[in-house]
């Protein structure tokens, strides 16, 4: 039975990884432990609350004593590091914040695996630690960091950080490098779920700078299964990109959303850009797919429609999640745009 430590829960990939683990694989436990920020929501994790191979806990990565008692306390021998500061724009408004969890964080998690001698750390990275691409090419694992937000300077210290504590003490370690997901429970404050929620409000949709910015779009259960094909397979000190090889500019993937919902492209309203925006992400992820014999199982097309099915289910969560704070941030950072 493995013993997992799984950080960050409670969020939008970790709160997938928790329910697809407990779901497709009885040889787990999974400690999960979240500070609940305003990303983190125990209603994500509905239904497996009381999971026989599920404990929750409230609690916050830089704190070392509370991550090494739970390893004492469960038997810990794998550590998977989801927790972070994850969205770009917070990091340009607010970026102490990023380099405390994202870079302290992970290195009191790695001073506690380090410690307690534990079997593997996996780091959830992105594929922001590379830096931006022009129309041509894309990055492999070869490719030289050269991050551009506050957040993605994070994230790339975050990196660095795990594989200096397995060349100097010999940690066990995989970095898994995804680009954009998106699928259910993912906060609103971000591309797709804020074109959904807003669609559905016959709102206007944001559509920063001229929306010709292309990310690689990925269904959220296929990092899921990448990242348990990490944790069964991988050998340590391998680093692996993840991707959906679904390149899709900003105003693509708007207009999808505006076609399955019928309403009209007149809602969109292109607003100012967002500093140092990348323009292109693209992710080579031969590696982990001839290597650990994984597979995206889920098309854009089919994906959208899932994700767009799955907000119109859960009318309740998504009003929960907009209601209080969230229409204060989405007030603050709308109105100077
Ligand atoms: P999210 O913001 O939805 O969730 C982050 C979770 O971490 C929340 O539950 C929050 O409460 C928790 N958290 C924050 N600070 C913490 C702390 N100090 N201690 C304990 N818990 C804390 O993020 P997400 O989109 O699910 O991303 C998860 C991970 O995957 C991040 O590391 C992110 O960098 C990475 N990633 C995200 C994407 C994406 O498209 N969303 C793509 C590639 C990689
Ligand atoms: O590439 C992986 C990264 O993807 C993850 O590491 C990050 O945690 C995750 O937040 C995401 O970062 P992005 O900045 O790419 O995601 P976001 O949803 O914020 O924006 C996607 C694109 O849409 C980007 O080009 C900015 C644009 N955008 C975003 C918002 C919120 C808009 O045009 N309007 C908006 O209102």
């Amino acid at each position: 039975m493995k013993k997992l430590l799984v950080t960050g829960g409670a969020g939008f990939i970790g709160s997938n990884f928790v329910r697809m683990s407990l779901s497709e694989h009885s040889d787990c436990f999974i400690v999960n432990l979240d500070k609940l920020t305003y990303a983190g929501n125990l209603e994500n994790l509905a239904g497996f609350e009381n999971h026989p191979n599920h404990k929750f806990i409230k609690g916050d990565i830089c704190d070392g004593l509370a991550v090494e008692k739970i390893i004492d306390q469960y038997k810990i021998d794998t550590i998977i590091n989801f927790a972070a500061e994850s969205h770009v724009d917070r990091s340009i408004t607010e970026p102490k914040i990023f380099i405390e969890t994202n870079v302290t964080g992970t290195l009191t998690l790695l001073e506690a695996a380090r410690d307690k001698k534990l079997e593997r750390f996996i780091q959830i990275s992105t594929d922001e630690v590379y830096g931006q691409l022009g129309p041509e090419g894309k990055f492999t694992e070869k490719t030289p960091l050269s991050p551009n937000s506050p957040y993605s300077a994070s994230k790339a210290a975050a990196d660095h950080l795990v594989k200096a504590f397995g060349h100097t003490w010999g940690v066990k370690y995989n970095i898994s490098r995804c680009s954009n997901n998106y699928g259910p429970y993912q906060f609103p404050e971000k591309l797709i779920p804020l074109m959904i929620n807003n669609a559905l409000n016959n709102k206007e949709l944001p559509i920063y700078g001229d929306g010709l910015y292309v990310r690689d779009w990925l269904y959220v259960y296929d990092h899921c299964t990448a990242i348990w094909k990490v944790l069964t397979e991988a050998p340590p000190g391998e680093i692996y990109n993840i991707g959906g090889c679904s390149e899709k500019t900003n105003l693509e993937v708007v207009g999808l959303i505006l076609d399955y919902l019928k309403k009209p492209k007149s809602l969109i309203e292109h607003v100012k850009d967002r500093p140092g925006h990348d323009r292109r992400y693209a992710i080579e992820a031969r590696k982990i797919i001839k290597e650990l014999g994984w597979q995206p199982s889920v098309s854009f097309e089919q994906g959208i429609k899932k994700t767009i099915d799955w907000y119109l289910k859960n009318e309740v969560w998504l009003s929960n999640v907009v209601s209080g704070d969230y229409q204060k941030y989405y007030d603050s950072m709308y109105s100077n745009r």
